[in-house]
């Protein structure tokens, strides 16, 4: 019984100096709590935001994609409602035009320093806002300082359903 309670059962006084050390450090852990679990809820904010603005900008194409497919699809009757249907392929953004009665799908991302393009239907051409590039339906460059031609996807028509890829 004796080897259970030291000193023979005797309370002793707390020791002043490791009493203040020990609320230092739970005052350090708690402290450090604190700023982990600001950290963690200002990330989740930020991602969260994030998310909502990507989806507003880039509406997710129907059909439950993500925009990291490699092969999209929407309905043709799109392209009668908006001048250029925006969508994700393989997480790019890619613009969806049809001028003639041809379906054409460019890359968004100017080669210049990467501002995204949009479709000017009058002048039919994808324009940079940024320092005024221009390129034409098959995303030549008709106007710089672009140095190169957008993207081109495939463009399938399936009946009233644009594939892109
Ligand atoms: S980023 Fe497009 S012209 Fe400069």
């Amino acid at each position: 019984m004796s080897d259970a309670v030291p000193n023979g059962g005797e309370l002793q006084p707390p020791d002043a100096t490791g009493a203040a050390a020990v609320d230092a450090e739970r005052r350090q852990f708690m402290h450090r709590m604190l700023n982990l679990g600001l950290g963690l809820w200002a990330a989740g904010a930020v991602g969260t935001s994030a998310y909502v603005a990507g989806r507003y900008v880039w509406p997710q194409p129907e059909g439950g994609q993500t925009g990291g497919e490699r092969s999209v699809s929407f309905p043709l009757a799109k392209l009668d409602q908006e001048p250029m249907v925006k969508l994700l392929v393989e997480g790019q953004p890619v613009g969806v035009v049809r001028v003639d009665g041809t379906v054409h799908a460019l890359g968004l991302v100017c080669t210049h320093l990467g501002c995204l393009v949009g479709w000017s239907p009058e002048a039919r051409q994808m324009v940079c806002p940024c320092h005024a590039s221009r390129y034409d339906i098959n995303g030549a460059v008709v106007q710089g300082p672009a140095p190169a031609p957008l993207k081109r996807y495939d463009v399938r028509v399936a009946g009233d359903t644009v594939v892109i890829s």
